[in-house]
Parts: structure tokens; sequence; C-alpha cells
């Protein structure tokens, strides 16, 4: 069995406590095809949660503006789109047109102070990565 792959994604503190970032990635699916990813990685103190930036709903990017996903009280991620509110530590619609559903979560670890996606192939090419 291969080990799971690992890739380093920020450091830890890059994230202020209580903040939400997006990271655009690439990642190589089982045909060895690139595509897109993009991701949401949220701190809360010492816990780091992820999901994939793409609302239930209508399959936008939840940021309105780059890195704002919280709602207006900081406590839920939202969508900028329609609004719809999402529980950070389930990533559960609580509020809003996709009220139910839920946004698709990804492993993360926080290894030597670094913040790594755990089990998904990246392109590695950080001038792709980062368009
Ligand atoms: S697209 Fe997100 S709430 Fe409608």
């Amino acid at each position: 069995m291969r080990p799971s792959p690992i890739y380093v994604i920020c450091r830890f503190n890059d994230i202020p406590s209580r903040q939400a970032m997006g990271f655009r990635l690439m990642v190589v699916d089982d045909h060895g095809n690139h595509r897109p990813w993009s991701i949401i990685v949220v701190r809360w103190g010492k816990k780091v949660l992820g999901y994939v930036n793409r609302c239930p709903h209508n399959g936008v990017n939840l940021d309105w503006q780059r890195n704002e996903f919280l709602d207006p009280y900081g406590i839920r991620l939202m969508c900028g789109k329609h609004g719809s509110t999402f529980e950070l530590g389930t990533g559960r619609c609580v509020e809003g047109p996709c009220q139910g559903r839920v946004l698709t979560p990804i492993a993360l670890a926080v290894l030597d102070g670094d913040i790594c996606v755990v089990g998904v192939h990246l392109v590695e090419d950080d001038a792709s990565a980062n368009n």
C-alpha cells in the first residue's frame, strides 16, 4: 500500500486564530490529469479545519472577496453569493438556501509547525498552484 501523500500548505502561524484563508491548489486525479482545487483552511486556536471552497448550493467559491470566508460574527463560514452560513466544526449549512447540506471536508494535519493536506496528490509546481 502506498503511503498517504502529505503536502505543506503554509505555516501554522500564517493563519491567525479565528481566521480563514483560501488556497488555490492543483490536484492530480486518478488519470494523471491536473485540475484546480480551491480550499479553505480555518484556524481556531490550536485546531485547523479544511473544506473544499465550493458552496453546495450553486457550486461557487464561498469568498466574495479574497480570504473573506466568515460571517459578520466571525463564528461561521459564509457564502458570499446568497449568504448561506456553515458551522465551522462540521461544515453543515445551518442557514440559507442550502440548509442541511455540507461542505466537503479535507484532511489536514499540523506537522512541525506546518499545516499539511493529507491523502490528496497535489501538483508541486508553485507557479501553477498559486494561479
Ligand atoms: S451559491 Fe452559496 S448560498 Fe447560493
